[in-house]
């Protein structure tokens, strides 16, 4: 890795723990390219004065992660079409000094289902979408945009219900039913950090569902769910949250380094050693 290529890297709050400059490290070297990533730790209190003073930083773009998103998209001069629909950015880039944005957490749910579970589309029923955050936006606006008809389940039963109001082709469902008679849904999601550790399990029964139902879970750690374990002795298709992460991360990386990189075993195993 050259300190002379582009510079690029990743602002949140906190940010120790982000695996984004691993990954891009990782391309970077494997491809020996020129250019750096770093972790770029931004308060919330400053995040506005850094977004509009980008252009003098020396950067010639960025991953947004929590909890920034949305003070990035404000910041932005144009945003891509995922970007606006969702009102969040997690990747910006310099086009003279324009400001530019895009939401890739999009492309990184669908690129990771369809890499991981081909054909998952075809599977009878609805998708049923668990959470109702920022996470569950994008995979709700990614399953929408893929023809699919959507169910909010959440805690909170207000979000979900204002999420699908975002949407004609979305509904809310109640909370407590994913632990009664499931019903047959083409697709689980779980957008929630429930399933990491310490955090408690999804409360689903999914002895109900359809034999080709495909289970997804966004989170990565640990990589086998209790949601994911559930389904795997269901003999359910399953599909981790760790390629959501590495899908998400190479447009970015090709706009700001010139080419666009696989998502190989090896990096894979990479972050995983890392986790
Ligand atoms: P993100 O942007 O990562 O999605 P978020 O906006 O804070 O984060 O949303 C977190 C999601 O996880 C919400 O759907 C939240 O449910 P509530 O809307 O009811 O808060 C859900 N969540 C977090 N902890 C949960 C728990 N212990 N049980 C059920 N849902 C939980």
């Amino acid at each position: 890795m050259s300190l002379d290529g582009p510079k690029s890297g990743v602002i949140g709050w906190p940010i120790a723990h982000s695996r984004s400059p691993l990954i891009h490290r990782f391309w970077l070297q494997t491809y020996g390219l020129p250019g750096a990533y770093d972790a770029i730790a931004v308060s919330p209190e400053t995040a506005e004065t850094f977004f509009t003073t980008f252009r003098s930083s020396g950067l010639v773009g960025a991953n947004v992660t929590v909890p920034h998103k949305i003070a990035a998209a404000s910041a932005c001069d144009d945003l891509s079409g995922t970007a606006e629909a969702l009102g969040a950015v997690n990747t910006l880039w310099l086009e003279g000094d324009r400001l530019l944005g895009d939401n890739t957490d999009v492309h990184g749910f669908l690129a990771n289902l369809d890499e991981k579970a081909p054909g998952w589309e075809d599977a009878e029923g609805d998708a049923l979408v668990i959470g109702a955050g920022g996470a569950a936006r994008a995979v709700v606006y990614g399953l929408i945009s893929r023809g699919l008809q959507v169910v909010i389940a959440n805690r909170t039963k207000e979000r979900a219900d204002q999420l699908a109001d975002a949407y004609p082709d979305a509904r809310s469902a109640d909370y407590s039913a994913l632990a009664g008679d499931l019903g047959s849904y083409g697709l689980v999601v779980n957008t929630t950090s429930l399933g990491m550790a310490g955090k408690g399990q999804v409360p689903i029964d999914l002895a109900g569902a359809a034999d080709a139902t495909v289970v997804a879970d966004i989170v990565y750690v640990p990589l086998e769910t209790g949601l994911l374990r559930q389904a795997r002795q269901r003999g359910l298709r399953t599909v981790d949250g760790l390629g959501m992460l590495l899908h998400q991360a190479a447009p970015g990386f090709e706009r700001w380094f010139g080419r666009r990189p696989e998502i190989t075993d090896r990096l894979r195993a990479a972050v995983l050693a890392d986790l």
